[in-house]
């Protein structure tokens, strides 16, 4: 763990993590606790968003309590396996903006290829969390940070469930100002770019369509 990269060793995390690794774990139970998970994942993330206080009466006396300060969060899913952690992150942060990245991986080169992108316009004023499964050869990822720079966004964060050690060193080195926070780290990328021993290809096991 670096000061880059967050590894999430929460049991409950852990956990469900293991459920979700094994190959007969049904379509549901793995979209629910990709669900479940997210929301664990999503209060670590958010963990240093900075507060202020505001006076406030409770039924017995005033004070000054605690509560979020400035800037407000946007949640960007990197499609189509991200839309499968926006959903349990939106219930823990309703009143999040979301965008959306369209990327996908040409199977020879590997290089990702944009076909989809539609955000909040005011990016340079929000948080911004780039959520995606798989931090795999990282290509995609740093290629969805670079289009949400070019759209204004200042403030990012970067939240897998699971990535490679080739992923976390893409994304250290082509953007150091955007901290990753995921689940594991695990060994490495096979010839074909996923993740060992990993969870397979996420977004078919999250809709089933394989
Ligand atoms: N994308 C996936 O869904 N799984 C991997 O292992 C790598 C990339």
């Amino acid at each position: 763990m670096s000061e880059h990269c967050h590894v999430v060793t929460h049991p409950l995390v852990q956990h469900k993590l293991t459920i979700m690794r094994e190959k007969d774990t049904s379509t549901a139970v793995f979209r629910q606790l990709l669900r479940e998970i997210s929301q664990l994942l999503a209060y670590e993330v958010t963990r240093d968003l900075p507060m202020t206080t505001t006076v406030i009466e409770t039924p017995l006396t005033e004070m000054e309590a605690p509560r979020l300060a400035g800037r407000k969060l946007a949640l960007v899913s990197i499609l189509r396996a991200g839309n499968g952690l926006l959903d349990g992150m939106l219930d823990l942060i309703p009143s999040a903006r979301v965008g959306f990245v369209g990327l996908y991986r040409d199977e020879e080169t590997l290089e990702p290829v944009e076909y989809y992108f539609k955000v909040p316009q005011d990016l340079d004023r929000r948080v911004v969390i780039a959520v995606d499964p798989m931090l795999a050869t990282g290509n995609s990822s740093a290629a969805a940070i670079e289009r949400l720079k070019q759209a204004g966004a200042k403030d990012i964060r970067f939240l897998c469930l699971l990535a490679a050690p080739e992923g976390v060193e893409r994304m250290r080195q082509a953007h150091p100002d955007v901290p990753v926070t995921t689940a594991a780290i695990d060994e490495r990328l096979d010839e074909n770019g996923y993740i060992l021993p990993g969870l397979g290809d996420a977004g078919d096991r999250l809709y089933g369509t394989k």
